[in-house]
This record gives structure tokens, C-alpha cells and sequence, in this order.
């Protein structure tokens, strides 16, 4: 039995269960270490008891000065319990019993004071049937000084809104006793209870007040600088950082029982802060660098953002193109596109870019029609939340209109023909050359308002429709020469429908561009001009003479290019049948003439391309006569195809030459 109750006393609590049935008074567990002037308590309980739950407690002390005397201090039972010494603390509330159940009991003594220290004794007086067990517990309460300090200027600072804010705290303590500190700093606003900033707890733990999780370790700091000062930094002070800020340092010591308790508790002078809160508004501005340009020439379209305090605020900017969202880039510098556009980045055509937190911009390397219109910038500002980014305000600038000028063609066509005026049935040639052309190229020949012959891209030919049948007849050709060079070949050209305007129209097939030129063709019949010319050497021939006669075709384009086939006519002086053919020579050979047999016996016929010899012998009186020649030039009528056909283009007959016999 008294080993239990020995163990009890000092030792730990679990050991009660070996002492049910048995009174246990328990007290906490000493020696109590406690900082003179504060307020203080001790508990002490009991269990074990028979009787009432409501049970009674007496506190007493044995003084230093005289240990074996107990000095009674207050009892939940008798107010007369008290000496004289403890009866007015007692009626002034200074030391005071509160009850926290029946059976359990804390003594508090509200401001502790070296007469304080001693042996507290709890007692708790029997309700048991018989004595069994303990009825009282002892402690012993040592008073130490207060050692602790904790300081910071009362200052009146102003901050702008963003701006850095430091705060220190000096704190120290001399203890001879282990004791660990806490720091923490508050915001007093108004008459509202004290905000936790931050606190550095006994067993060094940084926690956030409730209302700076947010912006714990980013934006709030606490630091210890060296052996006693603690740092609070806020980076950006807010508007909801301004009112009364303070430092609390506490100290702890460890009891017996291992649990750590505040012994000492200190705030230093408050700092009153008084936050600027910024100009929260911002302009939003688009600029080009030029907003009249070239096709192909770069565009660069500027968003800029005036606001003050720009480094500590997040935008996002997104461009708009005719009011429609192009390209976006949000807080954090990440860009996205609209998908045509971002079809254009991924090939280099484009960019955008955060030059700085208030310089944005969009740049097309190469304008094209396409990008002409209104361009505007949306501008948001953006703060920072736990999913991300929220709007706070958004602003839209004024539109610039940019305008894109077309690309010119730089092409130019020229016309050449390879001769001209050219003669009917000849071939018209004409050369279509193009130079400064940017893209594959159609040709398109036309004469006055006809098309005569198309070439694609590609080479395919296309014949006009009034030209099917030539080109059929193969008297049409269009040949590319090389890349700048198509070639016109109209055969069989005819005098009364081939002169005139030709025209070669050349398209530059990627934009369409059309240039054209025109060349003047006359085509000259072959009969124009066409002379027949007939000499003698002399009129008057003697009987059994030679004789000789010329017959010369002439025009004025070169005869000796075409057919000519020249027939020689003759008429006796007597005759009255006119004209007999005499002999026709043909390009082929020569025909004698049925009627005048007498000729061939003794006429020796020459032809060159353009003229005829006709030499008579031995001149009879049936020579003489009216001797004239007929020129026929020929033109085939389709010079390709397989048959060529021959047809008297025109005809001409010479002057007349009378042919004397005389008598010798
Ligand atoms: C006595 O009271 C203290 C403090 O209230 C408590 O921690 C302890 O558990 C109590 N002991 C018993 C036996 O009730
Ligand atoms: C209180 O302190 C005195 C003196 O050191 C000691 O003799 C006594 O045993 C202590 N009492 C308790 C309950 O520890």
C-alpha cells in the first residue's frame, strides 16, 4: 500500500490502475520553473474516492524559510481555510481555485511573485468510508526571473503598394534554465483581434496566418539574422498588409512531465504601416511600325501596356484581326494561335512574342493580301489564384488599320515577227517573247477578236474554235521555244483573211496577272503587182533568121519563190482564131501547143524560176505574128497535208510583140 501511494505521488499516471479502490491525489508533476509576474497554474486531481463526484481541495504551502510549516492558502470548501498572510490574495481573485470537474481542480496565482515559491500541497479531504490511499499530493514551484526581451522601434512607415517591407524583431532571454523561443508577428487592423502574419514556434515550426498561406516563403519570410534578430520580409506589400504590426516573443520551458509551457511572453511597439495602393488602372495601345505596306514586305504590330508598377502585375494579351482573336499570350509568356496562323508560325511566316511586361507584339514576315485590316490588342490583367490566373480588369485599345498594297507584275511581253509583209501562202511567224515573269505562264494567240491558239502550263494546246479545221489541216503551230519564247505558225496564209492585228495574251497563272501585245500582219496577194514583161532583140526578122524572145515575171515580192509557169501565145498575122497556145512551160516540164505543130521542129524553149527564152530557127513567113507569153503563179492550197494541190493564184499577160519576116 505505501509503495503504491509513493509511486503515485512521483511517478507516472498509468501506475494508478494498480490502485483502483484506493484514494489517489495527484499533482503536477514538479519542479515547476515559472517567470515572476505572470499568471500561473497548477492542477491537482483525484480519483479512487468514494462519496460525492464533487469533491473538495485544499492548497497549502511550505515556505522555504520554514519547510516543516504548512501555511494554508485556499480550500473549495471553507472560506475561513485561508491564514491571514493568503486571505486577502484569496478575496481579491489574485489566487484563485477553478474547478474543471469534480475531481479536478487547477490552483491559479494571477500575477506570481517570489513569495510564491515553495512545496504546494493538495489535499483533499476524506469522503471515503475508511482511510485508504493518499489524500494529498506535493509540488515544488520555483520563481525565476523574467529575462526576456523583444524589440522593434515603433516607427510609422509608408509603403507603395508592391513595394518591399522589412521588419525587425531583437529578441533575447538569459535563463539559466533550458528554454527554447517562439517569434510570431501580427496585423492589428482597427479594433479587430490580432492577425498571425507568421510564427516560428518553440520547436521551430514557420507557419503562415491564416490570411498568408497565399503568399507564405513567395512573398513572406520570417529569417533569423544572427543570435537575435528575426526578420519578417513582405516583397510586395498589399493594400491588406496596412494597419498595426507587431513582434511576440515567447518563451518555453519544458516541464517534468515533458510538455513545454510558456513562461514568458513579450510584444514589442507596433509599426504602423500605411500602404499607397497603386494606380490600378493601365491603357492598352496597338501601334505598326508601318501600317501601309507592300505585299511581302514585314508586318510587326506592337500591343504595349502603360500601367504603373507594370514589373509586378500579370497580364495576358490577345490580339484581334477584324475583331476576331488571332494570338494570345498569357501571365506567364506562353503563346498560343489561331490554327491558321499557327500553320504559319510552324513555317516561319510568323511570330508572336512578350518583349517585356509591357511590350507585346505580332510579327508576319511576309504581309499578304489576306492580312489587310483592322488589328486591336485586348489586354487583361491577371492575379494570381490557386487554380492559376483570374481577370481582374481587362482593357481593349483602338484599332489600326493595315493596309497592304498589291504586288505589281513585273512581266513584260513583246511581239516579233519574223518577216512581214509577207506574201499569201507564205507562213506567218510570229515570236511572242516574255521576260520578268514570276510564275508558270499560259499564252494565248489571238488575231483581231479571234482566238487562234492557246498553250497551258502545262504545254497542252488548245486551237480557237474558228481555227479547228487549220489546226487540223496541220497549217497551225504554237511551239515554246525556251522558257520566254512561244512561237506562232499560221501556213497557207491567205491574203484576204490572214492580214491584221495579231495579239499574244500571256497569263502568269498564280495571280492571274494578264499581259498582252500586238503586232500589225499584212499579207499581200500574190497577184499584186505581178508583171509579165515580153522582148525581142529586134522586130524584123529576115527570112531563115534566128530569132528570140524573153518573157520576164515580175512583183514585188520575190517571184522566185513561187511557182510560176509562163505560156507563150502567138497569133499568125493572117490568123483570125486569136491567140493559139505555142508552148507552156510549167515549173514541171513543157507542153506543146496542138495547133502550132510547126513550132516545136524548130523552137528551143529556157525557163529560169521567173522567165521563159523562147529561140526560134530559121524564121519563116509562118513566124511572123503577135507573139505575147501569160505568167501564172501558183500557190498550193495546204501545204501539209499529203496531196499538195496546185492552184493559179493569179495570171498576167505580157505586152505584145510583133515579129516581122522580110525577104532577104
Ligand atoms: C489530473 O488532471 C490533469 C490536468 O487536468 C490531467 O492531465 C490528468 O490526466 C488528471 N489525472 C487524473 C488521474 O484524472
Ligand atoms: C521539494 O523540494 C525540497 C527541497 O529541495 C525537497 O526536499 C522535497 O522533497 C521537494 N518536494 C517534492 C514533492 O519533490
Amino acid at each position: 500500500l505505501l509503495l503504491c501511494i509513493t509511486s503515485l505521488q512521483y511517478e507516472h499516471l498509468s501506475l494508478a490502475g494498480l490502485c483502483v479502490g484506493q484514494r489517489v491525489v495527484l499533482v503536477q508533476k514538479g519542479r515547476l520553473y515559472r517567470a515572476r509576474g505572470y499568471h500561473i497554474t497548477i492542477w491537482c486531481n483525484v480519483s479512487g474516492y468514494q462519496g460525492p463526484l464533487q469533491q473538495d481541495f485544499e492548497w497549502s504551502i511550505f515556505l522555504p524559510s520554514a519547510p516543516e510549516q504548512k501555511m494554508q492558502i485556499i480550500s473549495t470548501k471553507d472560506s475561513t481555510f485561508p491564514y491571514a498572510v493568503y486571505s486577502q490574495p484569496v478575496q481579491n481573485g489574485e489566487i484563485y481555485v477553478e474547478r474543471v470537474q469534480g475531481d479536478s481542480v487547477l490552483l491559479h496565482i494571477k500575477e506570481l511573485q517570489d513569495r510564491d515559491a515553495g512545496e504546494y500541497e493538495c489535499h483533499t479531504p476524506n469522503t471515503d468510508e475508511r482511510f485508504f490511499g493518499s489524500y494529498s499530493a506535493k509540488t515544488n514551484l520555483s520563481v525565476i526571473s523574467d529575462t526576456l526581451s523583444a524589440a522593434m522601434p515603433r516607427q510609422v512607415l509608408t509603403r507603395a503598394e508592391g513595394d518591399l517591407l522589412e521588419l525587425t524583431c531583437e529578441v533575447s532571454k538569459s535563463t539559466a534554465q533550458h528554454t527554447h523561443l517562439s517569434v510570431a508577428w501580427y496585423l492589428l487592423q482597427g479594433d479587430s483581434q490580432a492577425m498571425t502574419i507568421l510564427s516560428l514556434s518553440e520547436d521551430f515550426i514557420l507557419t503562415p496566418g491564416s490570411s498568408y498561406t497565399e503568399r507564405f516563403l513567395s512573398d513572406v519570410r520570417l529569417d533569423k539574422v544572427g543570435d537575435t534578430t528575426y526578420k519578417l520580409s513582405i516583397g510586395r506589400v498589399r493594400p491588406s498588409d496596412q494597419g498595426q504590426i507587431y513582434c511576440e516573443a515567447v518563451e518555453w520551458i519544458q516541464d517534468p512531465d515533458g510538455t513545454w509551457k510558456d513562461i514568458a511572453r513579450k510584444q514589442t511597439e507596433k509599426t504602423l504601416l500605411t500602404v499607397r495602393s497603386q494606380d490600378r488602372d493601365f491603357q492598352a495601345t496597338t501601334a505598326a511600325v508601318e501600317n501601309s505596306l507592300a505585299e511581302g514586305k514585314p508586318l510587326r504590330v506592337d500591343c504595349s501596356v502603360n500601367a504603373q508598377n507594370s514589373q509586378n502585375r500579370w497580364f495576358q494579351v490577345v490580339w484581334l484581326f477584324k475583331g476576331v482573336e488571332v494570338a494570345r499570350i498569357d501571365p506567364q509568356g506562353v503563346w498560343t494561335l489561331k490554327k491558321e496562323y499557327e500553320e504559319r508560325a510552324v513555317l516561319g511566316q510568323l511570330q508572336v512574342a512578350k518583349e517585356s511586361n509591357e511590350m507585346y507584339i505580332l510579327k508576319v514576315y511576309q504581309v499578304g493580301l489576306k492580312d489587310k485590316g483592322m488589328y486591336s490588342c485586348q489586354v487583361s490583367e491577371m492575379e494570381k489564384v490557386s487554380t492559376g490566373f483570374s481577370i481582374i480588369q481587362t482593357k481593349m485599345s483602338s484599332g489600326i488599320d493595315v493596309i497592304v498594297k498589291p504586288m505589281e507584275s513585273k512581266m513584260q511581253v513583246s511581239v516579233l515577227s519574223s518577216k512581214t509583209p509577207i506574201v499569201e501562202g507564205d507562213p506567218l511567224i510570229l515570236h511572242c517573247e516574255v521576260s520578268g515573269a514570276t510564275s508558270p505562264l499560259s499564252v494565248n494567240w489571238w488575231h483581231l477578236r479571234k482566238s487562234i491558239i492557246g498553250m497551258e502550263q502545262d504545254g497542252m494546246l488548245r486551237p480557237g474554235l474558228s481555227y479547228q479545221e487549220r489546226s487540223t489541216n496541220r497549217d497551225l503551230w504554237l511551239e515554246k521555244v525556251n522558257s520566254t519564247m512561244f512561237t506562232l505558225v499560221i501556213y497557207n496564209t491567205s491574203a484576204t483573211s490572214d492580214g491584221g492585228s495579231y495579239k499574244c495574251e500571256v497569263t502568269e497563272l498564280d495571280r492571274n496577272w494578264k499581259q498582252a501585245k500586238e503586232t500589225s500582219v499584212s499579207v499581200s496577194p500574190l497577184s499584186l503587182d505581178l508583171r509579165a514583161t515580153l522582148k525581142s532583140r529586134t522586130a524584123a526578122v529576115k527570112l531563115t533568121q534566128d530569132f528570140e524572145l524573153f518573157c520576164q515575171a515580175s512583183a514585188p515580192y520575190r517571184i522566185t519563190q513561187v511557182p510560176v509557169s509562163i505560156t507563150w501565145q502567138f497569133q499568125h498575122n493572117l490568123g483570125a482564131n486569136g491567140y493559139q497556145q505555142l508552148v507552156k512551160v510549167m515549173p514541171s516540164g513543157i507542153e506543146w501547143g496542138a495547133d502550132l505543130p510547126h513550132f516545136q521542129r524548130k523552137t528551143s524553149v529556157t525557163k529560169t524560176t521567173s522567165s521563159s527564152t523562147l529561140l526560134i530557127h530559121s524564121a519563116t513567113e509562118q513566124d511572123a505574128g503577135r507573139y505575147r507569153c501569160e505568167v501564172k503563179v501558183w500557190r498550193s492550197s495546204s501545204q501539209q497535208t499529203g496531196h499538195p494541190a496546185m492552184a493559179a493564184a493569179a495570171t498576167v499577160t505580157s505586152n505584145v510583140v510583133g515579129i516581122q519576116v522580110n525577104p532577104p
